[in-house]
């Protein structure tokens, strides 16, 4: 600090100048949040050893997670930034997502693969669900465009599986899938800039953790994919 303050110049540059973007950060947090995204790729259940029961849970959970949620969210996730180059971004998916109707796209996916949500698969992801709810009910900018990072990169490499579990259930229902398995770098990478850009137009509150969002949506992911070991007792309470 004493250095600083002798050399004024510097300290004026600092003071009135101050970085446009953190691009320090940019890096490690794409690199972070990929590792995630291989750690659940790496866990998805082996098609080989479910049951056409079991098949459907996934298919079902997924869709009563996505089809009334994802606008949802990136909508709280629109309402909590501040930077432009975020709002266009988000704005961009909010049309497509709206336009061309994603949530009936992915009704139709379930149903094909006889696998539309009932009360026990919406049930089954209910808390982990809520938490993210309330997550981005906290509107903060930075964690909200991470978590959304997250789920965009996720989605892309998630598709494949997705499209084998329906065809597993005897489903050639694709339009779902093939859309949203289109790897769309320039989308990612510019939501991942987003968050670094975010955090300099409107900053985190001090000791806040970045991935607090990335954590509840991983944790909602992995009770899709996995069922969740507390419906049992959440049934017989
Ligand atoms: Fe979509």
């Amino acid at each position: 600090m004493e250095s600083v303050v002798q050399k004024g110049g510097i300290m004026n540059k600092m003071t009135l100048t101050p970085p446009l973007q953190d691009d320090t950060l940019e890096v490690p947090i794409r690199e972070h949040i990929t590792a995630i995204i291989d750690d659940h790729m790496a866990r998805l259940p082996n098609l080989e050893q479910l049951t056409s029961d079991e098949i459907r849970g996934i298919i079902a959970r997924y869709a009563a997670v996505l089809e009334g949620n994802f606008i949802y969210w990136m909508t709280a996730t629109y309402l909590a930034v501040q930077s432009e180059e975020a709002r266009e971004i988000i704005i961009e998916n909010l049309t497509e997502e709206v336009r061309d109707s994603h949530p009936a796209m992915l009704r139709k996916f379930a149903m094909a693969a006889n696998a539309f949500p009932t009360d026990v698969d919406a049930l089954a992801v209910g808390p982990e669900l809520t938490n993210v709810r309330l997550f981005l009910g906290k509107l903060q900018g930075v964690q909200s465009l991470a978590t959304m990072a997250f789920f965009e990169s996720y989605i892309q490499r998630y598709m494949s599986y997705l499209a084998d579990l329906a065809a597993a259930r005897g489903s050639a229902e694709r339009v779902y899938t093939d859309v949203h398995g289109v790897c769309d770098i320039e989308h990612s990478e510019g939501l991942f800039r987003a968050v670094s850009l975010e955090m300099v137009i409107n900053p985190m509150r001090p000791g806040a953790n970045l991935y607090e969002g990335v954590e509840l949506l991983s944790t909602l992911l992995d009770s899709i994919n996995h069922g969740s070991t507390e419906v049992a007792s959440r049934w017989s309470a």
